[in-house]
Order: structure tokens, then C-alpha cells, then sequence
């Protein structure tokens, strides 16, 4: 574990390069982070009728529904030899593992049957238990708490009870419009999450002629401060310079339009934007599937525009295209990283990044020693870039 938490170790070098450090490069198994929810399926895939795949930090799943619609989570594989339990056959309430026909509660996972058994076998089916994860629902996405330390294979385990429940989009009145998004991106989580939080690639990868174009990068300086597990960029006014503020400010007939944007691990991103009485919130996770497979998955909530009939679709074509565009350059990027190359991350431009990667090795550490997490940030900073 030690040597594991020196790759994250940020190391500086001479007068000449300060502010100027060697990324880390990790070693697969801290890349992800046990012990919390992430979101697995989107709802609407996740019908009632069938078995669903899904896979979170490298661990395969099944997941389904119960008669009263109500999902649940088993690892994809039968305590028993290890077949896959998406192969066999789920009758609204009971799993039944298609090679010797063992059932398990969907639920508990907790075993019902096992047929070959004779009436004068004494072995206590009660006592065995398929892996089982606990599940929510929440903004349209079904999510799974992934425990720690990870289940063991086959056995006699119970779920574990989460202490914390799963996150939400934060909402500000009972009315809103609410969408999705999702994109498999081919790089690891904390590429994908820094990628995220990196406000340096914005006049680059970003650029519309509806929303800015590079030659709008200017100097910029955002106030953070540390929040629980993470940090956030205070409630500013966001640039004047992309005509969508510009609209919402005549639109909402606000003097202010406030953002904040809150990083929280293991890989949430929440930003809120509020003018006058309308609201626009998001919350966004890269969620990791393999060392190196994440996905983003965005879900929005507002009250503007919602009377006007294309306002929807207008934002849900704004967010689709930063989306996808960020996708592209993550795939792009992976090329470059295939081969391992040397990274740097430099002030204050990637700050945030070096403050995931501190974040992270804070966390594992209070794990491994079992005292509090003592947080990187110790106060509120201004940092400052062009963008
Ligand atoms: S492998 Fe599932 S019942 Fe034997
Ligand atoms: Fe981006």
C-alpha cells in the first residue's frame, strides 16, 4: 500500500521548474475507489423482463428488476462453479443459475435451492450467498454501491449497508426538465476526471461559433475553497463572454447569474447555476469500468426555458456537443497515452487535477491507517489562467 500511495506523491523539482511536476504515473489498483455508489445503468434500460450486464471497477454485474420494479444487484457470476448469472432465469423475485439451477434471492442474494440436493443432505442452503450489492434509483440512473474492501468471490457474505445514501441532482423547486447523457471514454478514471475538471481546454476543444471561439482566451481568476472529500469553485459570476449567458441574463431578467461547481470523490462534478428564480443544475460522474474504460454520464435539471418549446432540445444539443467533443479528445488522447509517455502538470491551470490526485491519496491513506482523512486544501484559494 505504501508504495502504491508514493506514485501520488507530487514531486518537485528545482527553483527553475517549481510549479512544474511529474504526473503520477498509478498503479491499476489505486485507480479506483471502493466503498462508494456509482452510477451503473441508465433506468431505461434497465426493463423489467430481461437481465442487464453492466460492469463497475472491473467487477461484472447483473442487474434486473423486481415485480414491484424495484432494482437489484448480484455479481454476474454463481457462487457455485462461476457461471454467469445474466445466463440464467429470473422469475421476478428469484435468480436461478442456468448450470445446476441454484436460486438466489435477486435481493440478498441469499440462496433459496439447490436441486441436486437430497432430502437427507444436511448442507444449510441459507448459509450460502451469491454477491450482492446494494442499489438506488435516483435522476434516472440506477446506481450500485461498490463496497470495501470488494466482495469476495463465492460465499457466505451478506451485502454490506452503505452508511451514506446515493448522491442526487440537486433540485430547487418541484418543476423542471430533466435529460441525460452518456459516453464510453477510452482512457482511465482519473484521466477522464481531470479531463473534466481542466478549465484550460476550453478555448481548444470547445470552440462553436454559438459559444465562443479561441481568440476569446483571456485571463481568468476563480476563488475555491475545500469542501468535505473535495473542493469547490465559489459561487461567481460566469464569463460574459458566450452569448448563452448573455441570453440567460436578458431571459431570467437577473443582475446576477451565479455558478458553482463542486468536485466531491470518488468522481462527482455538480455545478448549479442560478439566475433570479431559475435554476440549472448537473450532476456529472466518470465512472470507472475497467483501468482503462470510464464512462460519463451527465444528468441536468432546470427550470429555464422551460416554456419555450425548444429550450430542451436547445440545451440538450449544447451539452451532447461539449460532450462529444470531449469524448473525441479523450479517444485522441489515448493514442498518446498508449505507450506510457511522461506527463507534467503545471500551476494553476491544472491545480484541480493535482488536488483530485492529492484528494485520492488523503483518502486511501486514512483507509490504510484508519484516521480521519486529512484534506490537501487547507483553506479558500484563488488561483488564476487563461481560458
Ligand atoms: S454454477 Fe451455478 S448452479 Fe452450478
Ligand atoms: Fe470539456
Amino acid at each position: 500500500m505504501s508504495e502504491r500511495l508514493q506514485t501520488h506523491e507530487l514531486e518537485t523539482r528545482g527553483p527553475e521548474t517549481r510549479g512544474l511536476e511529474t504526473p503520477q504515473r498509478q498503479t491499476p489498483d489505486s485507480l479506483m475507489l471502493y466503498g462508494f455508489w456509482y452510477r451503473a445503468l441508465p433506468s431505461g434500460q434497465v426493463t423489467r423482463n430481461r437481465l442487464h450486464k453492466a460492469v463497475l471497477l472491473e467487477t461484472p454485474l447483473v442487474i434486473g428488476r423486481d415485480r414491484q420494479g424495484k432494482p437489484f444487484a448480484l455479481r454476474d457470476a454463481c457462487p457455485h462453479r462461476g457461471m454467469p448469472l445474466s445466463c440464467g432465469r429470473f422469475d421476478g423475485q428469484n435468480l436461478e443459475c442456468s448450470y445446476h439451477g441454484w436460486k438466489f434471492d435477486a435481493h440478498t442474494g441469499q440462496c433459496q435451492l439447490i436441486p441436486s440436493l437430497t432430502s437427507d443432505q444436511p448442507l444449510k442452503v441459507d448459509r450460502i450467498y451469491a454477491g450482492s450489492y446494494p442499489c438506488a434509483e435516483n435522476d434516472g440512473y440506477v446506481w450500485v454501491f461498490v463496497p470495501e474492501p470488494p466482495l469476495a468471490g463465492a460465499g457466505f457474505t451478506k451485502a454490506v449497508e452503505p452508511s451514506f445514501p446515493a448522491p442526487r441532482v440537486p433540485t430547487f423547486d418541484g418543476k423542471y426538465k430533466i435529460a441525460h447523457l452518456t459516453a464510453d471514454l477510452p482512457c482511465s478514471v482519473d484521466h477522464g476526471i481531470i479531463g473534466l475538471m481542466d478549465p484550460a481546454h476550453g478555448p481548444f476543444v470547445h470552440q462553436a461559433w454559438w459559444w465562443r471561439s479561441r481568440h476569446s482566451i483571456h485571463e481568468k481568476q476563480k476563488n475555491f475553497e475545500p469542501i468535505p472529500m473535495g473542493f469547490r469553485m465559489s459561487a461567481h459570476t460566469p464569463s460574459s463572454n458566450s452569448a448563452p449567458y448573455k441570453l440567460l441574463r436578458l431571459y431570467a431578467d437577473a443582475d446576477s447569474i451565479t455558478t458553482t461547481i463542486d468536485f466531491v470523490l470518488p468522481n462527482l462534478r455538480m455545478e448549479t447555476i442560478r439566475a433570479g428564480k431559475y435554476w440549472f443544475s448537473s450532476l456529472t460522474t466518470v465512472t470507472p469500468i475497467t483501468r482503462s474504460h470510464c464512462r460519463i454520464d451527465v444528468v441536468a435539471c432546470w427550470n429555464i426555458f422551460r416554456w419555450v418549446p425548444f429550450g430542451p432540445e436547445l440545451l440538450k444539443f449544447v451539452f451532447a456537443k461539449f460532450v462529444e467533443q470531449d469524448r473525441q479528445t479523450m479517444e485522441n488522447q489515448s493514442e498518446g497515452l498508449k505507450h506510457n509517455p511522461h506527463l507534467m502538470l503545471i500551476d494553476d491551470a491544472d491545480r484541480p487535477a493535482k488536488w483530485y490526485f492529492q484528494l485520492k491519496a488523503a483518502y486511501l491513506e486514512s483507509r490504510r491507517t484508519g484516521t480521519e482523512m486529512r484534506h490537501p486544501i487547507s483553506g479558500p484559494v484563488t488561483l488564476k489562467w487563461r481560458s
